[in-house]
């Protein structure tokens, strides 16, 4: 060997690399490199791209089966086609039951019902797989298949998924494509059942960007794989073309090959490197409170694709943003949803045109229906899960800053719990006192301070709670109270500190006129009686700070009535924002009003409401506002009176965000017909429109807007508030709404008549720190 020919393969790299490097530029893991570039050129020089002449798909494919000690593999397009190759395998008949995971990505499922076949959902363990006792409950006669998922790459516990699958005969599929070369008891997943599954999109271990692979150890499996890849093409002999069965055209491009056998040969070392990060993060979190590490199935390595983290006492969301602001990228819940309620194929049996194919067509008259409920505990473990993205390309450095940041957030986040009723002698926690010799489970007793228009939406929602007992109502009009009382064994008083006096209770919803607010929550607090308060909290933020101090020191709950972030519209909004799927958010639109003749309403008058329509539509503005965006930096108020009133009917309030974001919110007594589209959200990517039937959104690529009506009534949202309290109170997470948010929304009220007073923009941290000192007194 020559000079020139040792250092020729050296050069060569070297431009390569050279020419790879403005892609170590993207942001995250930087998964190619030289080798896939020099492969790449050698499948281009080849000239010839189609696998079914070429040599770089053929290789994957026996490299891969051989990495793998499988004897055969298919290549195929994606992870969701590797799927549908398995299935191809099986051959299905139309209305067959497959049974797959809750949480998953919709890949697991598209294939599933293009073979016109049926997904039923088993529950999940406490590893988030599938429990293999739930699978077996199952099974029915239509069963035809079991895709067991090795979810964010922890295996599923196979010992018992091979044992049901074999005991009732039925085809095992493993949809290994968040668990590439990972071990259960030595073996790769994807081995172990009868077909295994892989996915090369981007994210994953091993990535063409987007590919997959299907293998097996049957022979008639992958005869019919091949073909059922390739449009069930026999491509043998002369004559006429023979397609065997109907099959797409799932053919990987000897581009995608060339790369997946440069990323083949790093899998391993991928999954090594995730494993030992992922333990070591494990490790760190044991010290944080409230926080429940990635489980790892009994005798299995976790391969880490992302990392799992159950959150305790900490409001999932909040908890999401403050990482993604330290730039640490989670998603909180993963995919949301269970998968059978993130997708209208099944929620609303969208498949082929109207025909609602496969469901329309059982024989058997079992009717599917995908709604909540169906997997409980999947439907409860993704409410407190956060997916950590994880990155081989890290040290043990960036793992610790991960674990210091959650340490971090917990600690500021968590909230102490106010009451167990699961307490070992079923004690209610009442405040500081506790109610002995309580009947197990028994209710949690409530009064109703203000018997007007609003207490008769609290009335009517704890009426509908199973858990909650209606047991006095205070109204100055004693007729009012009674007229409550009517059907129901509860009491009647003229002041609430009457019934502090004679009854022991656990809540109290407090609807009365704003100025008595402050008095009646500080009375509450001293009693030990958690409080939920209409909105505004108090009629200034200084009052709503002593109110909050004063139940925080009794470690009480005190929440404002801030019913909109419990509507269908809101939460769905809240979910597409949480996506970022509309990119970065630019602005936004807010329109509370419509016309309302408040001539001699105690709305109008100052010394009850303290205000005018700032403060009676502005603290729900506010808080959906805060909810969906974050916190106001500063706001500029513009106000204008149309009505003869003392105070202001309409006004116009305009908001910079701390995340840049700027918004306009309209508020009016006065406006006869006001816009019905109430809040208008921008973003970079797309569009979301909220009304009170729904919400529409559009992202920029989409030809069309997309509807989601709403599924809940307002007296059922309204109910969801009232069981959110009555479930604090009971000791559940309180996690859509603190303490602190009544308080909050006040000062930003506070901040809007002070800006109106002043004529210029105010800064809401600013009057915070002057709310600490003084009490404002600005009301003009
Ligand atoms: C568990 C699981 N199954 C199937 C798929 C579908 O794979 P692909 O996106 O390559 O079609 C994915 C992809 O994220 C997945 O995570």
């Amino acid at each position: 060997m020559n000079f020139t020919s040792k250092i020729k393969p050296l050069i060569l790299n070297y431009l390569l690399d050279l020419l790879m490097s403005p892609a170590k530029s993207r942001k995250g893991r930087s998964p190619f490199g030289a080798e896939e570039l020099k492969l790449l050129r050698q499948a281009l020089l080849s000239q010839n791209l189609c696998c079914i002449d070429g040599r770089m798909v053929p290789a994957l494919e026996r490299e891969f089966a051989f990495a793998y000690g499988a004897p055969y593999a298919v290549a195929s397009t994606s992870g969701t086609a590797a799927i549908h190759v398995a299935l191809g395998a099986l051959d299905l008949n139309p209305t067959d039951e497959v049974i797959t995971a809750p949480i998953t990505d919709l890949g697991t499922i598209i294939p599933i019902l293009y073979q016109n076949a049926i997904p039923v959902f088993a529950d999940i363990d406490e590893t988030y797989n599938m429990d293999p006792a739930d699978v077996e409950r199952k099974i029915t006669p239509q069963t035809r298949a079991i895709i067991v998922v090795h979810l964010f790459g922890n295996p599923c516990n196979m010992d018992a998924m091979v044992d049901i699958a074999k005991r009732h005969n039925i085809p095992l599929i493993e949809d290994c494509s968040q668990a590439h070369m990972t071990q259960y008891k030595g073996r790769y997943v994807g081995t172990i059942g009868d077909i295994g599954c892989f996915s090369f999109q981007q994210s994953k271990h091993m990535t063409t960007g987007d590919g997959g692979m299907t293998i097996t150890g049957n022979r008639a499996y992958y005869e019919r794989m091949k073909l059922f890849a390739d449009k069930g093409y026999a491509r043998k002999g002369w004559g006429a073309r023979a397609y065997l069965f109907h099959a797409p055209n799932y053919r990987m491009t000897e581009l995608v090959g060339a790369v997946g056998l440069a990323q083949l040969k790093k899998v391993r070392s991928v999954v090594e490197k995730r494993f030992e990060l992922g333990r070591y993060l494990t490790e760190l979190l044991a010290d944080i409170p409230h926080t429940i590490p990635a489980p790892v199935t009994a005798n299995a390595e976790h391969s880490y694709w992302m990392y799992p983290i159950g959150l305790n006492a900490v409001d999932v969301d909040l908890f999401s943003k403050a990482m993604v602001k330290e730039k640490i990228h989670v998603l909180p819940g993963y995919t949301g949803k269970p998968i059978y309620l993130c997708s209208e194929s099944l929620t609303a049996k969208k498949t082929y045109g109207d025909s609602q194919w496969p469901f329309s067509c059982v024989k058997t008259g079992r009717k599917y229906e995908y709604v909540e409920g169906l997997c409980p505990r999947a439907e409860e473990a993704l409410k407190r899960l956060v997916c950590l993205t994880w990155d081989e390309t890290w040290v043990k450095k960036d793992v610790k800053r991960v674990a210091e940041t959650i340490d971090r957030y917990m600690r500021e986040l968590a909230k102490p719990r106010l009451a167990r009723a699961t307490h070992d002698d079923s004690r209610l926690v009442n405040g500081g006192r506790v109610a002995v010799n309580e009947p197990k489970h028994r209710k949690v007793r409530i009064g109703i301070v203000g018997c007007g228009q609003i207490g008769r939406w609290h009335l009517d929602a704890y009426k509908r709670n199973p858990a909650a007992e209606l047991i006095a109502f205070v109204d100055t009009d004693v007729e009012r109270a009674e007229k409550f009382a009517k059907d129901t064994r509860a009491n009647v008083y003229a002041s609430h500190k009457d019934m502090l006096e004679a009854e022991d209770l656990d809540g109290v919803s407090v609807c009365t006129v704003p100025s008595t607010h402050r008095d009646i929550v500080v009375d509450m607090t001293k009693a030990g009686v958690n409080i939920l308060c209409e909105k505004p909290l108090a009629v200034n933020a200084s009052q709503a700070k002593e109110m909050y101090e004063s139940a925080k020191s009794k470690n009480l709950l005190l929440l404002t009535a801030f019913k909109f972030r419990f509507y269908d519209e809101v939460l769905n909004a809240k979910e597409l924002l949480l996506q970022a799927s509309l990119g970065k958010i630019l602005s936004f639109r807010l329109m509370f009003g419509g016309y309302l003749d408040m001539a001699g309403s105690w709305y109008a008058q100052r010394e009850f409401s303290g205000g005018g329509v700032v403060m009676d539509n502005g603290p729900h503005a506010v808080d959906l506002v805060r909810y969906l965006f974050g916190e106001i930096e500063s706001v500029s108020a513009h106000f204008s009176r149309h009505q003869k009133l003392d105070v202001e009917d309409t006004a116009k309030l305009l908001v910079r965000m701390r995340s840049d974001i700027v918004g306009v919110v309209d508020l009016s007594w006065s406006v006869s017909v006001p816009s019905q589209t109430y809040l208008e959200i921008y973003g970079e990517n797309g569009t979301i429109h909220l009304d009170p039937e729904g919400l529409a959104y559009k992202f920029k690529i989409w030809k069309e807007w997309k509807r989601i009506h709403n599924q809940s009534t307002v007296k059922e949202a309204f109910g969801r508030q009232v069981a959110h309290f009555v479930d604090g109170i009971l000791g559940k997470e309180t996690s859509f709404l603190g303490n602190g948010e009544g308080m909050k929304a006040q000062l930003v009220i506070d901040a809007s008549y002070e800006s109106a007073r002043l004529g210029t923009s105010v800064n809401v941290s600013e009057l915070w720190v002057h709310t600490h000192a003084h009490e404002p007194t600005h009301r003009s």
